[in-house]
């Protein structure tokens, strides 16, 4: 006999993106700090985001020190927060089941651990690849491209290095 099946856990989040800015080594920051800040990219984000939740690690929201404005902030973290304006959720899977019933787009902004943990689900990839490495002690995971349709989204430069936009869209299985 055969059952319908369930909606599996695994299955992308309708909507879900993660989006970075990364070294070309994938590395995105040192001692809980970025690795670059260029006003570019600060637009890009701000404008790509705005209106639409966002979730990020606790260190990630420690580096950033406030709620960002006109989003949803949603934050992992096994020690709640009393912040104003703070979602908090103290496990992956209740994130998840958060981020699975939110209608329309929503955002994983960092850091890598909540990269690592969203890759899997994630519909899309919006990355600012910077053409240069800086040391850095945590890195995007490493992905397959083969995965993904790209498509760049901008280029140009901050301080003489050149940066690219690329969206990775997740390929439907066939
Ligand atoms: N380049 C970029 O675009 C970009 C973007 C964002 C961040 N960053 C950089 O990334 C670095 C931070 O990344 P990170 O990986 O160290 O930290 P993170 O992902 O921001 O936060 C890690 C914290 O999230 C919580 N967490 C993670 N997984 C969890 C789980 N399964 N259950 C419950 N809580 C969980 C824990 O918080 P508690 O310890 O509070 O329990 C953990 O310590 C910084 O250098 C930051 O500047 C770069």
């Amino acid at each position: 006999m055969t059952t319908e099946a369930s909606p599996s856990a695994n299955a992308p989040i309708p909507g879900l993106s993660l989006i970075a800015c990364v070294s070309s080594d994938l590395g995105l920051g040192q001692g809980n700090d970025l690795l670059w800040r260029f006003k570019a990219d600060q637009q890009f984000f701000r404008r790509t985001t705005l209106g639409h939740p966002v979730a990020m690690g606790s260190r990630t929201y420690a580096s950033i020190g406030r709620p960002l404005p006109g989003r949803e902030n949603l934050v992992l973290t096994r020690h709640p927060l009393a912040v104003p304006g703070l979602k908090t959720f103290s496990s992956a899977d209740d994130l998840t089941a958060y981020l699975r019933q939110l209608p329309g787009e929503k955002f994983i902004i960092g850091g890598a651990s909540l990269y690592q943990l969203y890759l899997p689900l994630a519909e899309k990839l919006i990355l600012t690849k910077v053409a240069a490495t800086k040391p850095a002690d945590v890195f995007f995971p490493q992905f397959s491209p083969a995965d993904y349709t790209a498509r760049e989204l901008s280029a140009g430069e901050f301080d003489g290095t050149p940066y690219r936009t690329v969206e990775y869209l997740r390929r439907t299985p066939a």
